[in-house]
């Protein structure tokens, strides 16, 4: 029965739809191995912002802090926590599985090769941010994010990274900036690992969990950057209110960055095309690429990720959503 509802649900999940304006879109030519080509100069400039600013210059804005914890619900924990052999045991996985908090994705999918558990056994917990996992920070108390580097740098997010190669991408690219991972599929976590040992990068830190958990937690305005690339599209209507581009994930993304910061978001959904371009601006952001003919050129600095090549395969175009945080 539950079988049978999850296979439906995948069903509906990946249905294709029609490409859109594939006339705006060259790149989708490509095949599904081929790198991103390059773009013409002002195809590029649909993106482009002002220059990083470093968190620290950035004023508070407006203190939306999260519901405070009630110690008498039973809580359960993320898999960062499920990882750490030291956390209690979950009291009520289906009821509360993140904390009350409601979750829907998927946390495990395949039984995990011996090599990728040796890697979630050896290297995640030393690429963990302190303070972010329930384990680790019960109180909530909020945390200084410039202490998981080495030196003071600017701080990125990305959001349900997947498979984590745009992640290492990106950290290849740019190895003076720390970023932060989340994504609480641990086959994806052991996968990025794996992507970690083999390119080197060292400027990445890893939440095996809900990006919720380090919104509770991390200061206003500390991040310049942000990823959200392919979120899961829930293309159901009645399933919409669960989408990323909701307020109860907007809002609190938009506390931890600082004014002039990067949000792009990348889908292959229309609709959720049109639930981003509805619900972000109020959120504190202004797009940057607001017309339609613009939606469909990457950024410069792009990668295709492993689901944008899934949604290439099935026939559904790609669309890049650009926006700057506003100032306070
Ligand atoms: C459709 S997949 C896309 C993965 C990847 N970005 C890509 O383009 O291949 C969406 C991912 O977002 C993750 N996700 C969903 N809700 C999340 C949340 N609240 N915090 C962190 N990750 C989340 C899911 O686990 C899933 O891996």
């Amino acid at each position: 029965m539950v079988r049978g509802r999850r296979q439906a649900r995948n069903r509906d999940n990946h249905k294709a739809a029609p490409p859109l304006e594939s006339a705006h879109a060259p790149h989708l030519a490509m095949t599904p191995r081929d790198p991103a080509p390059a773009l013409p100069p002002d195809s590029r400039a649909a993106h482009s912002t002002p220059s990083e600013r470093w968190p620290s210059a950035a004023p508070p804005l407006g203190e939306v802090l999260p519901p405070p914890l009630d110690p008498a619900v039973p809580r359960s924990h993320t898999p960062a926590d499920q990882n750490n052999p030291g956390a209690p045991m979950r009291q009520s996985p289906e009821k509360h599985p993140f904390r009350g908090r409601n979750f829907y994705g998927r946390l495990k999918g395949k039984t995990l090769r011996p090599m990728q558990q040796e890697y979630l056994d050896q290297d995640l917990k030393p690429l963990a941010p302190a303070g972010v996992s329930f384990t680790d920070n019960p109180q909530r108390t909020r945390v200084d994010p410039a202490a998981w580097f080495a030196d003071p740098r600017p701080l990125w997010l990305e959001v349900g990274f997947g498979g984590g190669e745009h992640l290492v991408h990106q950290a290849t690219l740019n190895p003076g900036v720390g970023i932060i991972g989340c994504e609480p599929y641990i086959n994806g976590v052991a996968m990025l690992l794996g992507k970690i040992r083999d390119a080197g990068v060292e400027n990445l830190r890893i939440h095996a969990g809900d990006v919720r958990d380090l919104f509770e937690v991390l200061p206003d305005a500390c991040l310049t950057r942000a990823f959200l690339l392919y979120p899961d599209p829930w293309p159901k209507k009645r399933h919409h209110r669960r989408r990323f581009v909701t307020p109860e994930h907007l809002v609190p993304l938009a506390r931890v960055l600082a004014p002039g910061a990067q949000l792009r978001v990348a889908t292959d959904i229309p609709d959720y095309v049109r639930q981003t371009m509805k619900e972000v601006p109020p959120a504190g952001f202004t797009c940057l690429n607001p017309a339609r003919v613009d939606w469909y050129a990457p950024w410069p600095d792009w990668i295709s990720t492993r689901y944008e090549q899934k949604a290439l395969r099935e026939g559904r175009t790609p669309h890049y959503l650009t926006f700057e945080r506003n100032a306070a």
